[in-house]
Order: structure tokens, then sequence, then C-alpha cells
């Protein structure tokens, strides 16, 4: 497979945002071939093809609608058909809301593709255990799209940690509130108090990067959230603040919302802080993941929700520079993170025999840059144990590893 075929499943912000740009990038250069975009009807299709961004980074780039671009009627099982229509050990990847990944990516593996998902890759540490027996049994990439991992800054604190600069984390604290302009979109009609709440929506961030740091498990979690209603009428737990425990006995307090203010000055609020020590002498890492040191005040703002006169623009995420040619050139670590899964899926495939992509498989898996089913499934155990105690009022959960993964409130 020298250019493979990729389909996305599903066509909403995230795809707009940093999929369809960064595979349009990557066709550029030669690494991948068609690339075909299902969505549950033409409307969302439509919005990509219109997109003024889009157009004016990619002019010339076209991708494949399923369905077609004028045919609204809901087409939840069409994925199937799209998918099993693709040539075999191409790509599939998943960026549908976070309760239907599970059943694209067993129709994807089923199918033979390599698959890629957006986090979190399933809602429960059974179905990744599952999914990643089948796609090893043949062969099959499957990796998950946490780009704060390709943050550079996330590779360098990595390195430090792990080179023994901060002795041992302790304590920290961490948040990432997305602006209140989100609750408008199509999150409320998905993002609701039965199917998910900010921490899982994106305090799985920060829970990944804390473990891709140190190397560390979380061992319990406690979610308390807050109900609020979506425009539509419809609840979520748009605030949360939620307490994960590690195998260390450290402690991560993580805060999430669908509430930062539209008139803040940049597109969400994030950073982490980490207090480290070693037997006596304290260490501190600190990174504010919004705020790079930028500051424009524009004569008027674009009119775009969320956008504001005075602004902090990030560098980092995902940007369109004009280096010359034709369009625009994305950067950031959106670009770099689904660049590297996607390469990941062509190097496995061009292993070769079954044997041979197998190995290439738990290669990826050990060395831990990208996040795999085998070496990422605590994410699932915290996704699991978040659920439990935020439809607790915020009790305990507690996850085991051994002897089997489990999740259960904390008796006492
Ligand atoms: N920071 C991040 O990593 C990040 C950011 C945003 C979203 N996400 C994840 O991406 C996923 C999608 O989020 P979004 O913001 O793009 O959501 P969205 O609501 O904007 O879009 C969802 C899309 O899925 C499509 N869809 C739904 N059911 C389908 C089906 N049966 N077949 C085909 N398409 C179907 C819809 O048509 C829509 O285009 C979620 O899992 C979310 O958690 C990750």
């Amino acid at each position: 497979m020298s250019a493979p075929e990729v389909t996305v499943v599903g066509g909403g912000m995230i795809t707009h945002d940093q999929i369809l740009p960064s595979l349009w990038q990557m066709q550029r250069g030669g690494a991948i071939g068609e690339i075909a975009v299902c969505a549950l009807n033409g409307k969302p299709l439509r919005e990509l093809a219109a997109s003024g961004t889009l157009k004016r980074a990619f002019p010339a780039s076209r991708f494949h609608p399923y369905p077609d671009f004028d045919d609204d009627r809901p087409q939840p099982g069409l994925f199937r058909e799209v998918i099993g229509r693709m040539p075999a050990r191409n790509v599939v990847i998943v960026a549908v809301p976070d309760q239907f990944h599970y059943d694209v990516i067993r129709a994807a593996i089923e199918a033979g593709q390599h698959v890629v998902s957006v986090k979190p890759l399933v809602l429960k540490h059974s179905q990744a255990v599952e999914i990643e027996q089948q796609a090893h049994a043949r062969g099959l990439f499957v990796g998950v799209e946490y780009h704060k991992r390709f943050d550079d800054r996330s590779l360098i604190v990595r390195r430090r940690y792990r080179d023994g600069r901060f002795g041992e984390f302790k304590l920290g604290t961490a948040s990432l509130l997305e602006k209140w302009y989100y609750r408008h979109s199509n999150f409320q009609n998905w993002c609701t108090a039965e199917n998910s709440d900010a921490f899982a929506y994106i305090g799985c961030h920060y829970v990944d990067l804390v473990h891709f740091i140190t190397g560390l498990l979380p061992v319990a979690v406690s979610v308390y959230g807050l109900r609020d209603k979506y425009p539509n009428g419809n609840e979520g737990f748009l605030w949360t603040d939620a307490r994960v425990i590690w195998n260390n006995g450290a402690c991560l307090n993580v805060q999430n919302a669908l509430g930062f203010p539209d008139d803040a000055p940049g597109s969400n609020i994030q950073g982490l802080s980490m207090y480290c020590a070693t037997g006596d002498r304290g260490a501190w890492i600190r990174h504010d993941d919004q705020y790079r040191g930028m500051q424009y005040v524009y004569t008027a703002s674009s009119g775009d929700p969320g956008s504001t006169i005075y602004h902090e623009p990030s560098t980092e995420y995902f940007q369109y520079l004009d280096l010359g040619g034709e369009g625009m050139t994305p950067v950031g670590y959106g670009l770099r993170s689904v660049d590297a899964l996607v390469r990941a899926a062509i190097d496995v495939e061009q292993a070769g025999s079954l044997e041979h992509r197998q190995r290439a498989l738990r290669q990826i898996d050990e060395t831990g840059i990208l996040a795999t089913p085998a070496n990422s499934r605590y994410n699932e155990l915290v996704m699991e144990a978040g659920r439990l105690s935020i439809l607790n009022g915020g009790r305990e959960a507690v996850i085991q590893y051994e002897p089997q993964p489990s999740v259960q409130l904390r008796q006492y």
C-alpha cells in the first residue's frame, strides 16, 4: 500500500477543523490517495465542501461524499456499505460522536481496514480489549488521536520527566474549558448527560497526557458535574471537576466545561501544572496551553462564533500559513498527529506478512508515542470510572487492573 484510500466516517467539527485538512495535506504530498467522507446525511458534507477556510487552503482538493451532497435522509448504516466497498487494508478514520466509535471501528476491522479513531477510542475497557485482539489477529493498526501528544512541549516534558529531572509527580491541576458557543453546535444533540460529560469529552486529554509524561496509571476517579441546559433544552453535564488518583498516590485535579466566555480572548482556556518532588527537593512543571505569546487587537471581530476584537491566537494546534504555491499549508500538532497515525498504518501495511505486521504493531505499542488500544486502555477505564462517578453524585470510583481490569464505586 503506497498511497492508501482513506474514508473518514463523520463530517462534523473535528473533520472540518483538523482531520480533512490534514488528509488533504498528506494527499498533496502523495502519501495518501482518494479521500471519502461519510456522514449521517448530506448537510455536513455540503458544509465541508462549502467551507471558506478549507476552500482557501485547498482550492483544488475534493472528497467523495457519502451520501450525496443533496441527500438529506439520515443514513446511520451507510458507513458499513462505504467501508465494505473499499479494498481491504486501506484506512478508515472514525470521527463520529463518542458513543458510535465502537460500531464503526468494529465494522472497519471486520472489513480488514486499518483504523485511526478520534479520542476517546471507546467508552468501555472491554471494547478496547476486543478491538485490540481483533485488529492484532488480522495485522491491522488501530491508533487513537490524542493530539496533545504531538504538541512539542508534551514531548519535551516527557523526555525530561523520564530522564528524572523532576523527580516524581505529586499534585497537579489541569483545565480545558471550551467556549460557550459550543453549546449551540451539534454537541447539544449527543454530548448529553446520558451519553457523555465535559470530563469525558475534554478531560481525557490531560489524563492521557499525564500518563504520557509520567508513565503512571490512574487508579481512582471522582467527577462532580453540574447539569446545565443546552439551547435546544437537552441537559448535559456542562461543568465538571474531577479528581484522578494515580498508582503512586499522586492526585490530578481536572476542570472542564463548555462555558468559557465567548468574549474571552483565546479559542478556549487550557493548561497543566504539576508539582513534583524527589526526597529532599520540589520540582514544578507548568504549561499554559492556550496563551502562546501573541496578543492582537483587530479593528473589528471576524464575526465567527467566539471571535473577539482582542485576541490571543494559539500558534500551535492548527494554523494555515501562506508559504507560496497552491492554497495554504496547514501546520501544528493537529496535523502532525493525524500524519503520524496514518503513516503508522502505512508502515504496518508495508511490513508485509501477517507475522511482520504483528511485529510492527507490537513495536508501536511498546514505543508508546502513538496511543493504541493496547497501550492506552487506562483511558477507557477512566471513562468508565468517570461516568460511574458523575452519575452517582461524584462518589469515588476505583480502577483495578488485576486480576481483571474493572471499575467500581469505592465501598466504605
Ligand atoms: N480535541 C479532540 O480531540 C476532539 C475535538 C472535537 C471532537 N472530537 C471527537 O470527535 C468526534 C466527533 O466530534 P465532532 O465535534 O466532529 O462532532 P459533530 O457533532 O460536529 O459531528 C459528528 C458527525 O458525525 C456524523 N455521524 C453521526 N452518526 C453517523 C453515522 N451513523 N454514520 C456516519 N456519520 C455519522 C454526523 O453526520 C456529523 O457529521 C467525537 O468523538 C468527539 O469526542 C475530538
